[in-house]
């Protein structure tokens, strides 16, 4: 059964103390939270205060998503507002053992993004220091798109690095997960799932992590 990581970038802002109580009660361990910049992705999201003010709505388990530029100058920021994981870009990141030694010290699980584009063996020489690798199954910046079948066989591989390293690595897929491909990307070795569309716009979005969670 895979860990269900809602994504709240797909929630309506104006009632997002109704999505967090409603994720509250469903079976998604994790909240996921996008947080972007406008230059290393074309969209800006939302950033501190409002992770700020999940945390405070929440005990489940912050997933933080940096899509941003120079990553390292907000890892202290990021913790003060309450994330658990922090999860970086390999394409942002020119000194990333020493962002995740930063994220290690700082107490919060450390978490390496790759572009659909980025080879899962960049991380191999990285592996036993990354705790959540976030395959990304669309082109980052935006929530609604259509899921890249390729993903499939990147999990393989980034599953076969993971045993071979004897690392304890948990594998994330995000972007246009649905129930459709929700058993498939299990059977290729993803733990966590993270889904915001699918989960947000569904008519009954407890139901609908209840099923993702199932597949
Ligand atoms: C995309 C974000 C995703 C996105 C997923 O840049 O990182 O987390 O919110 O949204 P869906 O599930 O709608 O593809
Ligand atoms: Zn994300």
């Amino acid at each position: 059964m895979a860990i269900i990581a809602p994504s709240l970038l797909a929630a309506n802002f104006l009632e997002l103390g109704k999505a967090c109580a409603m994720l509250n009660e469903s079976e998604a361990a994790w909240f996921h939270l996008d947080v972007m910049d406008g230059s290393f992705v074309p969209n800006i999201s939302f950033g501190l205060p409002v992770i700020e003010q999940i945390r405070k709505a929440t005990t489940k388990v912050c997933d933080v998503h940096l899509m941003i530029v120079h990553p390292e100058k907000y890892i202290e920021a990021f913790k003060k507002a309450g994330a658990d994981i922090l999860t970086v870009h390999y394409e942002t990141c020119s000194e990333l053992a020493n962002t995740l030694a930063q994220i290690k010290a700082e107490g919060m699980k450390t978490g390496v993004a790759i572009n659909p584009n980025t080879d899962a063996t960049v991380l191999t020489p990285f592996i036993k220091d990354i705790d959540l690798v976030c395959v990304m199954s669309v082109y980052p910046g935006f929530g609604g798109q259509k899921f890249i079948e390729t993903t499939y066989e990147k999990v393989k591989t980034l599953k076969q690095i993971i045993l071979d390293a004897h690392a304890a690595t948990l594998i994330e897929i995000d972007g246009g997960v649905d129930a459709n491909n929700a058993a498939a990307l299990t059977a290729a070795g993803a733990d966590v799932l993270v889904a915001g569309t699918t989960v947000f716009k569904a008519a009954d979005p407890i139901a609908m992590i209840a099923t993702l969670k199932q597949l």
